[in-house]
């Protein structure tokens, strides 16, 4: 995965500070993160997952917030929050195909994970930026934008 010329827009963070992808051990987030090290833009990457070291469950308000408080406590400011975490499959859980498999307990799972899970971090995280601070969000569901904290 490469960074287009249109999205090369690393080159508008200034140098120094730190770049986070939360589901970097997935196909996106190793791929993003990848290009995060390339671009020498960052002096820190951080990439965090349930497999991850500080271990993160998006589903979790508690993981999330351990998370951030290691993160924010690295002292550099953090400049992108990249989101790549996801739910289509599972061991019991596959896209639906007929509003016959809905069922409630999965929908339940699949929106915990892809939906509020993600909000939730995102308020856990600017709670954590310094007031007046930028900070760039983007998700693989949907593409985020500039906060300022
Ligand atoms: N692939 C595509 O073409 C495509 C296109 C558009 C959008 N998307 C969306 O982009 C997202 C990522 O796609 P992908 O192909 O990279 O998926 P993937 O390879 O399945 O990766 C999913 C990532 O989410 C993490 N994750 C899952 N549940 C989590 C939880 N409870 N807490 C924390 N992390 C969790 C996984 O990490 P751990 O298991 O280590 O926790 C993994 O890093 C998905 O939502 C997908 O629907 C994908």
């Amino acid at each position: 995965m490469q960074w287009s010329n249109e999205t090369n827009s690393l080159l508008s963070f200034p140098t120094g500070g730190m770049a986070l992808v939360v589901g970097a051990t997935g196909g996106i987030g190793a791929a993003l993160l990848g290009q995060l090290r390339q671009s020498n833009r960052f002096a820190k990457t951080i990439g965090l997952s349930r497999h991850a070291e500080p271990r993160l469950d998006i589903t979790s308000a508690t993981s999330i917030e351990s998370a951030a408080r290691s993160v924010v406590g690295c002292a550099l400011p953090l400049r992108i929050v990249i989101v790549t975490t996801g739910l289509l499959h599972g061991e019991d859980l596959l896209p639906e195909k007929s509003w016959r498999e809905l069922d409630a307990l999965k929908l339940a799972r699949s929106f915990a994970v892809n939906t509020i899970g993600p909000a939730v971090l995102m308020k856990t995280f600017f709670a954590f930026v310094a007031p007046g601070r930028e900070i760039s969000v983007c998700s693989a569901i949907r593409t985020g934008g500039e906060h300022r904290g």
